[in-house]
C-alpha cells in the first residue's frame, strides 16, 4: 500500500465509506485510517426518500473535508441533487458522485459538477444495467458500480453486479471504475479478478462505536488487495 492507499500489486485503491465511523469520535477514526494507509474517504448523503435512510448533511460534509489530509468523495442518495451540488462542491472535495437512476436527465448536472473543479462520478444500483445509464458514460470522470443496494452499511455483495466493471471498461477504459458496499475480507478475491479501479469499504474497516488500532486497520486494508 502506498500514500494514495494503492495496493502494491498495482491497481486497486481503497477508500473507506464512514458510514460505519464512530459519529462521536469521527476524527479519531479519520486519522488512525489515515495512518493505516487508506487512499481517500467516502460520504454517504441520504435523504429518506432516494434510500429509506438518512446520513451527513453539509456542516458534516465540510467538517470531515477541512479535516481530512486525504481527498473526500461525496456520494449522494438523494432526490433532487440539483439542489445541493453548488453548496456540496465548495466543501474542499475531490469528487461528487451522483446517480444515473435519478428521475431527470443528469447530464447539465454533471457538467455543473466538473464547472466548479469537482470531478462528477456516477454511480449505479445493482438492478441497473449499464445499457441504462450508458448515456452518462462520456460525461464522467469515475464510475461506481453499487454492490449493494444504497441506503445501508454491512450489506453483502451482489456478485453480479462485479459484471459491470468490463462492460463499462468496454466503453470507457479511461475512467475509474470503483465498486461501493458489500467490500470486506472475504468478498475481496471476487472483487479484484475483475481489476476494480477503486474499492470502498464501511463496516468491514470501522465499527461504530468500537474503536479500530492503526494496526487492525493495517491487516484489513492488506486483506482487501490482490495477491500479488
Ligand atoms: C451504501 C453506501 C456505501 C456503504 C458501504 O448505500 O453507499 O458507501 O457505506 O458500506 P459497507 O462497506 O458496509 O457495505
Ligand atoms: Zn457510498
Amino acid at each position: 500500500m502506498n500514500a494514495e492507499g494503492v495496493c502494491s500489486a498495482g491497481f486497486v485503491h481503497i477508500s473507506s465509506s464512514l458510514l460505519s465511523g464512530n459519529l462521536l469520535n469521527l476524527s479519531r477514526d479519520l486519522e488512525c485510517l489515515t495512518e493505516a494507509g487508506v487512499g481517500s474517504f467516502h460520504i454517504d448523503v441520504m435523504d429518506g426518500h432516494f434510500v429509506p435512510n438518512f446520513a451527513f448533511g453539509i456542516e458534516a460534509i465540510k467538517q470531515i473535508a477541512t479535516a481530512s489530509k486525504l481527498p473526500v468523495s461525496v456520494h449522494l442518495m438523494i432526490d433532487n441533487p440539483e439542489n445541493f451540488i453548488d453548496v456540496v462542491c465548495v466543501c474542499k472535495i475531490e469528487s461528487l458522485i451522483i446517480h444515473g437512476e435519478e428521475k431527470d436527465d443528469i447530464s447539465p448536472l454533471l457538467g455543473r459538477i466538473q464547472e466548479q473543479g469537482v470531478k462528477a462520478g456516477l454511480a449505479i444500483n445493482p438492478e441497473s444495467e449499464v445499457f441504462d445509464i450508458a448515456r452518462y458514460l462520456p460525461l464522467v470522470d469515475l464510475v461506481l458500480i453499487m454492490g449493494v443496494h444504497p441506503g445501508f452499511g454491512g450489506q453483502a455483495l451482489i456478485p453480479s453486479t462485479i459484471e459491470k466493471i468490463p462492460q463499462i471498461r468496454a466503453i470507457r477504459p479511461d475512467v475509474p471504475i470503483g465498486v461501493d458496499g458489500g467490500v470486506n475480507d472475504k468478498t475481496a478475491a471476487l472483487l479484484n479478478r475483475e481489476k476494480p479501479d477503486i474499492l470502498i469499504a464501511g463496516s468491514y474497516l470501522l465499527n461504530g462505536s468500537k474503536p479500530q488500532s492503526v494496526e487492525v486497520l493495517r491487516e484489513k486494508l492488506k486483506a482487501l488487495c490482490p495477491a500479488e
